[in-house]
């Protein structure tokens, strides 16, 4: 659905430095998949996402999103943001609404897909709060709502619980899951969390130091739906391997 070939690219630094950020990265996103992707901080996982996304065209390299080449964003690649991007002044649900509104989408559509999200993020009787009035947890479903409204087919998560506290992230890997089986979406998503990675992902990608590459490959060939209690000694196991990569 999303291929990535050959990317690299770098940036100029503040002293007019070029700072090799990603170096020949290959990889292919399946429909209806979840894959993590982990790496040590600096190493280029954003700016391979914001590539993903279409934000930014790769120094090198080309990106392909269902064999058409990818140079601009668009309504069926989603991103949701490292740090909390809520508007402040907007309610939850018309926060979720944004995107709808900028795609100029008819009110009462509008309203049927906002129900929708409501529902399947858990927010429902909380639709005219600010996000001030919000804990970390809920602020973050407001995201993946506004990700998910849109229906896009493809949705890049940048370490999206790290904020969280531990307890908070748990519960809501269990909701990303029921969220991703709704929604159907093809999931990338970016952590340093490697237990978060493994529980997740039918596939982890694992990068280097930056200039980041891609490391290893490994699947997650754990049933589903999955639960930490009861797969716990498997994702010790797989996620030893994850750390074995990450160290070569
Ligand atoms: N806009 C930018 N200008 C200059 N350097 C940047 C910019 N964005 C990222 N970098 C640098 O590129 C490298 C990779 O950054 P990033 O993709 O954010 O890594 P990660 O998300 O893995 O922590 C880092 O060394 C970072 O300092
Ligand atoms: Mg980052």
């Amino acid at each position: 659905m999303l291929v990535a070939q050959h990317l690299s690219h770098s940036y100029t630094n503040t002293e007019g430095q070029r700072v090799l950020a990603l170096t020949d990265v290959s990889l292919t996103l399946q429909a209806g998949t979840f894959t993590c992707l982990v790496g040590p901080s600096g190493c280029g996982k954003t700016t391979l996402l914001r590539l993903m996304a279409g934000l930014m065209n790769p120094e090198q390299g080309h990106i392909a999103f269902e064999e058409k080449p990818l140079t601009k964003p668009t309504r069926r690649i989603s991103l949701i943001f490292q740090r909390d991007s809520l508007m402040p002044w907007r309610t939850v649900t018309q926060n979720i609404a944004l995107p709808l509104q900028l795609a100029r989408i008819h009110k009462a559509e509008q309203q049927v897909r906002i129900d929708h999200m409501l529902d399947i993020t858990g927010l429902r009787g909380f639709e005219g709060a600010y996000p001030a009035e919000l804990s970390g947890g809920m602020a973050q479903r407001v995201s993946i709502a506004r990700g998910l409204v849109t229906q896009p087919d493809i949705l890049l998560l940048d370490e999206p619980f790290g904020a969280l506290d531990a307890m908070t992230r748990e519960q809501m890997w269990q909701e990303l899951l029921s969220i991703w089986s709704t929604s159907q979406a093809t999931m990338l998503m970016v952590t340093h969390d490697i237990r978060e990675a493994v529980f997740l992902a039918d596939r982890v990608l694992v990068m280097s130091q930056r200039p980041g590459r891609l490391l290893a490959d490994i699947a997650i060939p754990l049933s589903r739906p999955r639960r930490l209690d009861e797969h716990l000694e498997q994702l010790t196991q797989l996620e030893i391997q994850v750390r074995q990569a990450l160290q070569p």
